[in-house]
């Protein structure tokens, strides 16, 4: 089964990576959650996009430069607009959250995967998936663009699926050879990458011992030629949008 990951959330709903965007993307059927990760001054894990508040929140500056208590005073939702150019989660308390915060939240029978944008940010990031919930479950993978934040992570806890991201236009075939010497257990290209017939890359993983995700799937026609050949999941902004082409989410045990 094809995995609906939500990207920052419901993040083309709600504002990305909010508790309301994740709470949203369960509510919608996603089978799992995606958010991003950086460190604050003070050592905590805060669960932002950028590396600045600038883009998403009320005010501005780096992450790594402020505390987690005055990243919280931020309104997450300020600058999500409306399909009306209304901006209609301003002032509706929605905050940064933390990794931690999120663990706590994250249902039974949802997934996580946890891209670490800030290298600093790996061992908290470990630390904290290692007695999560989630982790348990072994329904949490950690991804990174950056092989040094992958193979550190991978380090710590040789236990912790990773997975490898693609930047666009990085060729998938060299990346799976490395996923393999590294050990990490899937690659993550760009969805244009994977061409117009993925099938010979995903059987090749498959070969491999490794699985493909990729990301982001917004296209129902897309989602549903990706679920016909058998890929890990797809990162989408549009979980509700992807839960209805590919029908309902199988019967928990
Ligand atoms: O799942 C991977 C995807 O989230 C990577 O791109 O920029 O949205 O973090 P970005
Ligand atoms: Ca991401």
């Amino acid at each position: 089964m094809t995995l609906v990951v939500a990207h920052r959330g419901a993040s083309g709903d709600a504002p990305e990576n909010t508790m309301l965007a994740y709470q949203q993307a369960v509510e919608m059927g996603a089978d799992a959650i995606e958010l991003d990760v950086h460190l604050t001054k003070d050592g905590k894990l805060a669960v932002i996009h950028d590396e600045t508040l600038d883009r998403t929140t009320n005010l501005a500056g780096p992450v790594a430069a402020k505390t987690m208590a005055q990243i919280r005073r931020a309104d997450a939702g300020y600058h999500f607009e409306g399909p009306d150019a209304s901006f209609p989660f301003r002032g509706k308390k929605l905050r940064v959250p933390t990794l931690p915060e999120v663990l706590e939240w994250l249902p039974e029978g949802i997934g996580l995967v946890v891209e670490i944008k800030a290298p600093e940010s790996t061992a908290a990031t470990v630390e904290a998936l290692r007695g999560s919930k989630v982790r348990a479950a072994n329904a949490v993978t950690v991804i990174s663009f950056d092989e040094r934040t992958i193979d550190e992570a991978h380090r710590l806890d040789p236990e912790l699926p990773v997975g490898y991201l693609l930047v666009p236009f990085q060729s998938a075939e060299p990346a799976l050879t490395f996923a393999v010497e590294h050990g990490y257990a899937a690659i993550h290209p760009w969805e244009v990458d994977l061409g117009l017939d993925p099938g010979p890359l995903i059987t090749l993983a498959r070969a491999y011992g490794r699985l493909v995700g990729c990301y982001v799937v917004n296209d129902p026609d897309r989602m549903k030629q990706l679920a016909v050949l058998g890929l890990w999941g797809f990162v989408t902004d549009l979980p509700g949008l992807a839960r209805v082409t590919l029908g309902p989410r199988p019967a928990a045990d």
